[in-house]
């Protein structure tokens, strides 16, 4: 019988591009996925950015957007990794949605209203606050002095010089990381998640037990149950109540009849994983309610081991007393690291950038496979190793695999029109024992072990190379009478080629679509393999699967994009060969990349200051652009050159704006181009920034060639 999945991967903060962390996640689940859906299984697989909290809020006002615009921005940047690397995700959402803020603010009062006793209690607690910001501090955003080692300029929670941890109000002057004013005690009142309730210990520790998680990863919770350490580093047994909301300004959901308060980001951001998938049935039609209420449907969230404390206490505690259904399973993965964890100097960049892989033509198969080679239901680390990566596509993948199609499919196209032979007993034994492995493969990909499935796929994969080298096509193709047995030999290795093209499609989706279609047959998947290729069915022309790994390539990916300009590994700038304007040349470009920016002059028809930003100022430029009554049209852009031109300097000045850049909506108001201006690239140590103005005889409107 057919099952009902519903997976997840972790949801990634928007306040930065996809690193490779994030990436091996999403590998590791869509391989999963893949194969449930080989099986005949129906999986919604969801993601989503995780949008709120502090830390996002701060970066948008940094860049002088709204948080919204800022995620936004994030958000149009995933594409490119997603389908790069082949992920199949069914939707990607945001916890910012008007469904997470619907399905947070539901769940919240549920718990609240639970009918054996409410699960939120509030409390009165202090904490610091920056009365320059008008915000009370999260603890990353204070500093000071440890108390123990008297170091300065430490965060508010812990010391990364003797690794003490203590509360921010132990820091020895504190001060705001945001603003530098010295931050005041202030009280406020807090919600909590009763974690201590006794129906949450007891739910728990059975939650958490009852065989479903790894082993290693139910008994580091054991660990929790009975030990917890305070701040001041002393410990206490059993589970602590968990503070669950955040005091405005905040990024985030508001708690329902309670103004001004709002939910930390780790309530609402779990909750993203339901509104993902509310959002992708409601677009299929499909009520949420009557989906989730199928007592079938299993619930998978794939996360690295981080974030464990959260997806199997808090998370499975929240969706329970809430009255809704709790995860079938949580899949905690390891840590990667890229060249045995090797810290990579500057020089020789400073790890593997997905996207530059992509960019350098890698093949984004070679890293599924690589890192699926590695991968095992244990929450282990594993690493990323140059050599390794190169040796292991290129004897397996293309030594081992796609040599055995090379080998075979040239003489059936020139010899026999294409069409697959009867085959004899010892090639129908070689298939039967790789049709026979079918199950046990289906049990490692079915259990993670990714690993383990393609070493076995791979120990098929020798078997039928050696029996190519037992029969020799090349030979029996010269020798006269041995048609027959030339055909047979070849169709044997297109049936076994075709089995293992099955077993690996999890792994390599795309290089399976190219050998359906070289094969001319439907979508493999694991009920339609143990039904043979019929003798007579014709295949198509043999064309060259998958490159090799060149170490050219590998070479380009470690290399620092500024190498030129730093001196090797030590991170310093050379004296003798300094980088212009404190930053090295950006990559050549060609004069096509250059013609999508569309330069022009521009006149400073008026000029302001913006209320509430010391950097900003708000130009009105005339680009020679005419509205639709034929009146000129003047444009808004923020420029941060307050602090080098009085507002006054620059009314009817002419200027360069970038006129094709999207509008972007700023704290201030929408921005519609850029005008542009100079600057050192360490801003700190040279100051100073400098606006374009052309020789005389410019007027508005005219491009820049
Ligand atoms: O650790 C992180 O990157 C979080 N943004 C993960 C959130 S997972 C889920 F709970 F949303
Ligand atoms: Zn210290």
């Amino acid at each position: 019988m057919s099952r009902q999945l519903f997976v997840t991967t972790a949801l990634p903060y928007a306040n930065g591009k996809f690193h490779i962390g994030h990436i091996m996640e999403y590998i590791q689940a869509d391989i999963w996925v893949r194969f449930q859906r080989m099986m005949g299984n129906s999986v919604d697989f969801c993601c989503a950015d995780d949008t709120h909290g502090a830390p996002i809020m701060i970066a948008a006002e940094k860049a002088g957007v709204t948080p919204q615009a800022f995620v936004a921005d994030i958000a149009a940047g995933r594409k490119p990794y997603l389908d790069g690397f082949h992920i199949s995700f069914d939707n990607w959402h945001s916890t910012d949605a008007p469904e997470n803020h619907e399905l947070a603010q539901a769940i919240y009062r549920d718990l609240r209203d639970n009918p054996d006793g409410s699960l939120i209690e509030k409390r009165t607690i202090e904490q610091f606050f920056d009365p320059q910001k008008s915000m009370f501090l999260p603890d990353r955003f204070i500093k000071g002095e440890c108390p123990k080692c008297h170091a300065k300029d430490q965060y508010g929670d812990n010391c990364e010089v003797c690794g003490a941890v203590y509360a921010p109000t132990d820091l020895i002057n504190p001060y705001s990381a945001l603003s530098g004013a010295k931050p005041e005690l202030r009280q406020s009142e807090h919600f909590f998640f009763k974690l201590s309730d006794p129906r949450c210990v007891s739910f728990l520790s059975e939650w958490t037990q009852d065989g479903k998680l790894q082993p290693e990863v139910a008994n580091k919770i054991k660990e929790w149950f009975s030990e917890r350490s305070n701040p001041d580093g002393s410990t206490s047994n059993g589970l602590g109540d968990w503070d669950i909301s955040r005091d405005a300004p905040y990024f985030g959901i508001e708690i329902p009849d309670a103004p001004g308060k709002y939910f930390y980001v780790w309530l609402d951001a779990p909750i993203g994983y339901l509104a993902s998938l509310k959002n992708l049935l409601s677009r299929r039609g499909v009520n949420f309610d009557a989906y989730m209420a199928n007592p079938a449907l299993e619930q998978y969230h794939f996360i690295g081991k981080d974030i464990v404390t959260f997806h199997t206490l808090f998370w499975p505690a929240t969706l329970h007393f809430s009255g809704r259904k709790t995860p079938s399973n949580v899949f905690v993965h390891g840590f990667l690291t890229v060249n045995n964890g090797e810290k990579m100097s500057k020089s020789r960049g400073t790890g593997l950038d997905p996207l530059k892989y992509l960019k350098l033509g890698m093949n984004p198969e070679w890293l599924r496979y690589y890192l699926a080679a590695k991968l095992s239901a244990r929450n282990e680390d594993i690493d990323f190793n140059a050599e390794d990566f190169m040796a292991r596509v290129n004897s397996d993948l293309i030594g081992k695999f796609v040599n055995i199609a090379s080998r075979a499919a040239g003489f059936l196209s020139k010899r026999f029109a294409g069409q697959i032979g009867v085959v004899s007993e010892d090639g129908a034994a070689l298939l039967h024992q790789l049709r026979g492995e079918r199950a046990q493969i289906e049990q490692l990909y079915e259990s993670r072990e990714f690993a383990k499935a393609l070493r076995e796929t791979m120990l098929l994969a020798d078997r039928v190379n050696a029996y190519v080298d037992a029969n020799k096509p090349w030979e029996l193709a010269k020798q006269a009478g041995m048609e027959a047995r030339l055909q047979d030999v070849c169709s044997v290795c297109i049936k076994a080629f075709r089995i293992l093209t099955c077993y690996l499609k999890p792994v390599l989706p795309e290089l399976a679509l190219q050998v359906e279609r070289f094969l001319n047959i439907e979508p493999l998947n694991f009920v339609n393999i143990m039904q043979p290729l019929a003798a007579g069915h014709v295949i198509g022309n043999y064309q060259h699967l998958m490159q090799r790994v060149d170490v050219k390539q590998l070479d380009a990916l470690f290399e620092a994009p500024d190498s030129a300009a730093t001196s090797a590994g030590t991170g310093q700038t050379p004296t003798s060969n300094p980088a212009p304007g404190g930053e090295a040349i950006a990559a050549t470009i060609g004069i096509e990349d250059f013609a999508k920016i569309d330069l022009r002059i521009a006149k400073v028809v008026a000029c302001e200051a913006v209320q509430g930003s010391t950097k900003l100022l708000r130009l009105s430029l005339d680009v020679g652009e005419l509205d639709d009554a034929g009146q000129p049209r003047l444009r808004q852009v923020f420029s941060g050159i307050a602090s080098m031109y009085q507002p006054e300097d620059l009314v009817g000045k002419l200027t360069v704006v970038v006129a094709n850049l999207a509008p972007r909506t700023m704290k201030f108001g929408v921005s519609e181009g850029m005008v542009l201006a100079a600057s050192h690239a360490d801003e700190k140590k040279n100051p100073g920034i400098y606006v374009l103005e052309p020789f005389a005889g410019a007027v508005p409107g005219l491009r820049i060639h």
